[in-house]
């Protein structure tokens, strides 16, 4: 198991490149093995822990799946497929799977996959995307914890989401995509990804509108080919390398970025006194003050401010000069690293999903330990702000969404290494 160990205190300064955003490239994986004919190409894609276990669940099923280094592409072909199978021993590891299951469905018919239990976060649920494929004419059935669904002839249907799930809207526009009809998804997610995604969805043929907006509407084609494609940057990890310079009242230029995407994060850190400049259209550089001014955050689905800088934010928060309230809305369980912050310094009360933050002069170097990936990032950040030597445990939840982050840190004259731990 490999651990970061971090010697606190280094203002960041340099440049960092932002790569292709993980979850739209997970989608994308998923939906390319509905092309029947040709073969498909993304682009600028980190080799995350992640994608290396969706390609193993994409050979699973008979297609092919290669990481190209020196490119930095992933190649899938799926003219092949010879099962509609994905095992619990890999869908445990990753949520995104069920992914699969639209993509599956789609193009076959059917797909068995093991129901994806909850995670650190949260319950995380499957029924509105199983409800919207019942809706397009599917049986499914849950045995044993395998979820097996078939559809005789997919229809279209209107979709209304209970909330817009992110993934959910994903996974309902890959089985629409080749359903008979017009399929109308109402409260559709808005996220960055999602507009992408259906771009990259009408890039291999199919005839999707409203993408990105709250009405999404499909018309269903025969097929589908592989397509070359580019995926949006990664505004996640973006946003947490923003936080890293302004965190240690660094100097960091940050490229290959989407600042339309950025907008709510660039607000929120302007508001606690960190300085931007724009360089270039996608481009920005960012200046952290001596010391940022406490704000509050309300997490939300897009536009609003995203679960995901929750915790990299609330990292910042901690050292800030003031008090800060911090609601998460989106998922239940998403504060894991509150306690752990607590240990190196920190003054936050959680009560359920809302958190009192009363910013400390300084943290102190502590031995934490990441329950997920984006708490792991708040407590690497934490650690690069802290007096004093910061271990952070369990680094694979950080290997599963940042590309060699210590690599990158490093670079920008972070004190970082990783160490592996037998054990
Ligand atoms: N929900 C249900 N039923 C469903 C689906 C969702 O009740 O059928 C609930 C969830 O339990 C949650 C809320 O709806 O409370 C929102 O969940 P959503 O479905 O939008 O999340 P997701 O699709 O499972 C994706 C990202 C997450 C990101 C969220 C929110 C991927 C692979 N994952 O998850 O990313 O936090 O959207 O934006 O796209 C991360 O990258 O660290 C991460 C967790």
């Amino acid at each position: 198991m490999d651990r970061f160990v971090i010697e606190g205190g280094r203002p960041l300064k340099g440049t960092v490149a932002v790569e292709g955003v993980k979850n739209v490239i997970l989608p994308m994986m998923c939906a390319a093995l509905m092309g029947a004919e040709g073969v498909t190409t993304l682009k600028n894609v980190p080799f995350l822990q992640d994608l290396k276990v969706l390609m193993k669940l994409i050979e699973e099923l008979g297609a092919k799946a290669e990481y190209i280094k020196s490119d930095k592409s992933v190649v899938i072909d799926a003219t092949k497929i010879d099962k509609t199978v994905a095992p619990y021993e890999l869908v445990k590891q990753m949520r995104a799977s069920f992914l699969l299951s639209g993509a599956l469905l789609g193009r076959f018919g059917e797909f068995h996959i093991s129901m994806p239990g909850g995670c650190a976060i949260g319950a995380r649920p499957v029924n509105f995307h199983l409800n919207g494929f019942k809706k397009m004419g599917t049986k499914v059935m849950d045995k044993e914890g395998l979820l097996s669904a078939t559809a005789e002839k997919l229809h279209g249907a209107t979709i209304c989401l209970d909330y817009p799930s992110h993934t959910g809207t994903e996974n309902l526009m890959m089985a629409a995509a080749l359903a008979d009809g017009v399929t109308i998804i109402e409260n559709a997610a808005c996220e960055p990804e999602i507009e992408d995604f259906g771009n990259f969805l009408n890039a291999m043929g199919a005839k999707i509108t409203g993408n990105g907006t709250p009405t999404i509407v499909i018309e269903g084609v025969t097929s589908l080919k592989g397509i070359d494609y580019t995926p949006i940057s990664d505004r996640i990890v973006a946003g947490t390398y923003m936080v890293a310079a302004a965190l240690t009242s660094g100097e960091v230029r940050i490229d290959n970025i989407n600042i339309t995407h950025l907008r709510i994060a660039i607000s929120k850190l302007s508001d606690m006194g960190v300085a931007f400049d724009y360089p270039a259209d996608n481009s920005l550089i960012v200046k952290g003050p001596s010391r940022m001014t406490a704000v509050d955050i309300t997490t939300m689905p897009h536009p609003g401010f995203p679960t995901d800088l929750q915790a990299p934010l609330m990292a910042c928060l901690s050292v800030s000069d003031g008090v800060s309230f911090v609601w998460e809305t989106v998922f239940e369980n998403r504060f894991t690293h509150a306690a752990e912050l607590i240990r190196m310094g920190a003054n936050i009360r959680v009560a359920g999903d809302k958190a009192i933050v009363v910013g400390v002069p300084s943290l102190v170097g502590a031995p934490v330990m990441a329950s997920d990936l984006r708490a792991g990032a708040a407590l690497v950040l934490a650690g690069l702000a802290a007096k004093g030597t910061t271990i952070v445990d369990r680094v694979y939840h950080l290997d599963r969404g940042y590309d060699h982050m210590e690599t990158k840190l490093a670079a920008l004259g972070a004190n970082i290494r990783r160490e592996n731990v037998r054990g």
